[in-house]
């Protein structure tokens, strides 16, 4: 039985445009962060090691948003109030993103979807997937800022594997490049003629 859709994600839509961001653009970046061969590989462990792990994860990422009224605003009416149904939704998505971060290969389609989750950070697209009556975008600046609490949070996870110290220490540098690299490819619509 295939796993049940989730609302709002449209990876694999054959209808998502292109990214603007080529292939070469994209490895001149790779090559910017450092992400190389040994990350992929680490990442494909980190896969297996968060596999099991995500709803723990993610009701930490949640616990974080939910303790800061200035970020849960982002997930609020303009008036304040949290929308449970939006939290929920874009929750499922996060989970396959952690999935979709450690298992896909970075190619034109995931670049094209790196654009769509872009998007859907800023005035263009947000509340769309989910007909959510929130704020109409996030500040470029907590999207940057949130790289250190994604990447932080997620050691005690990849520590819970039973893996060396070493190993867990390659997987952690692994993911901390690969979101520092996912959020500097969101920056590009926020940023547009100086990216
Ligand atoms: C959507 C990750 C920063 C609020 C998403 C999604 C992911 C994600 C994976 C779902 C994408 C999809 O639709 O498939 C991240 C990561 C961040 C980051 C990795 C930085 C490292 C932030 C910040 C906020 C935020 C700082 C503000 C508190 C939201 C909201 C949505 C969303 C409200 C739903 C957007 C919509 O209406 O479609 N994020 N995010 N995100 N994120 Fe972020």
């Amino acid at each position: 039985m295939n796993a049940p859709a989730i609302p709002g994600y449209t990876h694999d839509d054959p209808a998502l445009p292109a990214s603007q961001v080529t292939a070469e653009d994209l490895e001149k970046l790779k090559a910017t962060v450092l992400f190389g061969p040994d990350d992929e590989a680490a990442l494909r462990t980190a896969g297996e090691v968060l596999n099991g792990q995500i709803e723990q994860v993610l009701d930490v990422w949640y616990g974080f948003v939910g303790s800061h009224p200035h970020l849960l605003a982002y997930f609020s009416t303009p008036s304040g109030e949290p929308i449970a149904d939006y939290l929920d939704r874009v929750r499922s998505r996060f989970g396959q993103w952690i999935v979709d971060t450690c298992t896909r290969p970075y190619d034109e389609r995931w670049l094209a979807y790196q654009q769509e989750i872009a998007l859907r950070h800023t005035a263009e697209k947000k509340n769309q997937t989910d007909r959510a009556d929130s704020v109409p975008h996030i500040p470029l600046r907590y999207l940057v800022a949130f790289i250190y609490p994604i990447s932080a949070t997620i050691r005690p996870f990849l520590a819970a594997g039973g893996h060396s110290d070493e190993q867990v220490e390659a997987m952690f540098q692994a993911w901390f490049k690969s979101v520092t690299l996912q959020v500097t490819l969101w920056s590009r619509p926020y940023a547009e003629s100086a990216w």
